[in-house]
């Protein structure tokens, strides 16, 4: 049996919340999926919401029972687990998660669907999947044991009785394959081969989509014979897919020294925040991250760019005084400012493309290949496996 539906006047402000971010109403169908799923019988007794300067504040139930409660239907993202000091599970902004759904086009489809969810987490989620195509229909899964077990206990206690999975979502779960939708609440930065293999033909892919130098974009991608092809939408920041720990490499021997140049390209044009730039980087240097250090220590403003899959790094300096040079100093196999500045020469040579025209096709065979469509003609961006 279900459990009641969110308290009235709450679930009431978190649908007005969440209409006021999209910019329009919701269809009555998701309304009343938020309306009916208690979000607070989900949640933790500790959970972290965002102090908007970067950081996490604690609100524990225990303590503050009325703040906690207020919490649960505020349209926010609540961190359930940290490791290692970073956020590693969450309730999802429940705008988000409304416009995955609406992407999804649930209501709109014939039934009956197979859906499977990446990232159970707290289990809201696959709650409001189960109200809209009914629990037969679900299926979640998640790598962390812990939260699996907590996520399934949520379900059942609210009266939810989709197919939890504790494992790895990049292998899919082919007991219940092929699946009309993968629904993934974590971003990857590829495509997993066994989401390909285990959507049925003509089923789609709706995930989160990261890079190092950018999170950000929802990738949808419709299936057809062993191959996937999408386009990206502007929205959406999720949590990165956990994958095996991989083996630190150990200290380079190699000597890679130090080159040092003036650039005319402004650090703040490739990393100022316009996600249209970070998005298009991100998809053509992989593997580059960067982070703005204002300490001073070295120059007035230096941004400080690193290889995470090799040991190539750089730094472009500004000294407060030039807006028009800056000076570059970098190292190791890869010359990354030389990448990123051809990645920002071509986003303009394009014509700035922004998120939405940026498109991904994957071959049966694994191959990548980032598109951006241009008047209707599509430029390769790159290929990767
Ligand atoms: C943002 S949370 C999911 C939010 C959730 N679906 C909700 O209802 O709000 C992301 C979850 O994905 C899980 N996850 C990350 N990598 C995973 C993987 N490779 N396989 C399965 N789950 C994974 C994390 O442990 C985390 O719980």
């Amino acid at each position: 049996m279900r459990a009641p539906a969110a308290p009235a006047a709450h679930a009431q402000q978190l649908l007005a919340q969440v209409e006021q971010f999209l910019g329009h109403p919701v269809p009555p169908v998701l309304a009343q999926a938020l309306r009916t799923v208690p979000r607070h019988l989900f949640l933790p007794d500790r959970i972290w919401r965002g102090d908007g300067q970067g950081g996490y504040e604690l609100c524990d139930r225990t303590v503050e029972p009325d703040r906690w409660l207020e919490a649960a239907y505020t349209d926010v993202s609540l961190v359930t687990q940290f490791t290692e000091g970073l956020p590693t599970s969450s309730a999802s902004m429940p705008s988000m998660v409304l416009r995955t759904l609406l992407l999804a086009s649930l209501h709109t489809l014939p039934s009956p669907l197979s859906v499977v969810e990446m990232g159970t987490a707290t289990g809201f989620n696959a709650a409001l999947l189960c109200t809209l195509l009914g629990d037969q229909a679900v299926t979640t899964i998640e790598s962390d044991a812990a939260l699996a077990k907590v996520g399934e206990r949520n379900l059942h206690m609210a009266g939810y009785t989709p197919t939890v999975v504790r494992g790895d979502g990049a292998a899919g779960w082919p007991d219940r394959a092929p699946y009309d939708l993968i629904l993934s609440t974590f971003s990857v930065d590829h495509l997993p081969p066994a989401w390909t293999a285990q959507t049925a033909q003509g089923g789609r892919i709706l995930t989160p989509w990261n890079s190092a130098w950018c999170c950000y974009g929802t990738l949808e991608a419709t299936t057809r014979d062993g191959s996937a092809q999408g386009r990206f939408h502007p929205f959406a920041a999720y949590m990165p897919m956990r994958r095996p720990r991989p083996t630190t490499p150990g200290p380079t021997t190699a000597d890679h020294s130090t080159q040092h140049a003036t650039t005319k390209l402004s650090p703040w044009a490739v990393a100022g925040g316009d996600l249209n730039t970070e998005f298009h980087i991100g998809l053509t240097v992989p593997g580059a991250r960067f982070a703005w250090n204002a300490s001073g220590s070295h120059a007035p403003v230096r941004l400080e760019v690193a290889d995470t899959t090799g040991p190539s790094w750089a730094t472009i300096d500004y000294d407060g005084h030039h807006g028009d040079r800056f000076a570059v100093t970098q190292a190791g196999p890869r010359p990354l400012w030389e990448e990123i500045t051809a990645a920002y020469d071509r986003w303009l040579r394009l014509g700035r493309p922004s998120v939405e025209q940026h498109g991904l096709t994957v071959a049966p065979a694994g191959a990548h290949t980032h598109w951006v469509e241009v008047a209707g003609r599509r430029h390769t961006v790159r290929v990767s496996r």
